[in-house]
């Protein structure tokens, strides 16, 4: 990787420091194993007619954007993950929030009881940003910094994320929305669990599918795995635009599991890349 991508991703300081790398890692959020099998929980489509038309049908300009090969499971490693326990599409909560508006939404995730990960939190993070954003970026949960603060990314991979996007020419609010696929954060910042994510599911759902994005940018295996349905590693599904529904998915590693994967930064950069082209796409309009 060049010194110069390092520099845009601002990641210089990392090089000279390795004690202080390792401490904000630790605090930034879980180990990042790529290999580890799904969380076995795929978004449901929207029920709500709202809902279904929006998510369903793709935008002139996402069709547009898809001049990068668009691939939709390449291989057998890519097998369809588990389904979990709880249908999230087939019951009344989910059928509810797929109906809300943006207000709704907000309120009903900071009430939000489903799961025992209320009991921990400081707040709910429901997400920041532009409600009309053509880039959703989607990452794993909360962690301890977004817990207090009440806003996703905001700790040490946060700012490795805001300068990723810097890299590319984009800024958190300005055309992007942040959103995680977890609304509370893990105790410890431990994995998502099935039921978790099967439970906050329908949140997301809605929110993509009231931002209807042109490009999803997924970060880390949870985020990827729940957006496009797989528990193949990152590594077989990275350099490729997927898709979730009709929209464009690009997908990375956690930038928690970069800070302290400095092999990975190199891959990371080419995944921006082809997240720039989508964006790129989009806005010209070709
Ligand atoms: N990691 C995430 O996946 N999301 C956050 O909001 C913070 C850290």
């Amino acid at each position: 990787m060049s010194r110069r991508a390092l520099d845009e991703l601002g990641l210089g300081p990392i090089w000279i420091r390795r004690d202080q790398l390792a401490a904000l890692a630790r605090d930034a959020a879980p180990e990042e194993a790529q290999d580890e099998p799904a969380p076995g929980v795929v978004i449901p489509r929207p029920a709500a007619p709202a809902a279904a038309a929006t998510a369903g049908t793709p935008s002139p300009a996402a069709t547009k954007a898809s001049r990068a090969p668009v691939v939709v499971i390449p291989d057998a490693r890519t097998r369809a993950a588990p389904q979990a326990d709880i249908k999230p599409a087939e019951n009344e909560r989910s059928r509810d929030i797929a109906a809300m508006d943006w207000e709704t939404l907000e309120a009903s995730i900071r009430a939000c009881t489903a799961c025992a990960l209320c009991e921990g939190r400081t707040q709910a993070v429901p997400g920041v940003g532009d409600r009309s954003a053509r880039l959703l970026i989607v990452g794993e949960a909360p962690g301890a910094e977004e817990d207090k603060r009440g806003e996703p990314f905001v700790g040490a991979a946060g700012k490795l994320l805001d300068n990723m996007l810097a890299a590319i020419g984009e800024k958190r609010g300005d055309g992007v929305y942040i959103a995680n696929v977890l609304k509370c954060r893990p105790p410890g910042n431990r994995n998502p669990q099935p039921p978790e994510v099967a439970e906050c599911a329908p949140y997301l759902a809605r929110q993509i599918a009231l931002i209807r994005p042109t490009v999803i940018f997924a970060i880390g295996r949870f985020a990827i795995q729940t957006l496009l349905k797989t528990d193949a590693p990152i590594s077989a599904l990275r350099g490729k635009v997927h898709r979730h529904d009709e929209t464009p998915v690009v997908i990375s590693y956690h930038p928690a599991y970069l800070l302290r994967n400095l092999p990975d930064k190199a891959k990371a950069w080419q995944d921006l890349l082809l997240l720039g082209e989508q964006l790129a796409a989009t806005k010209s309009g070709d």
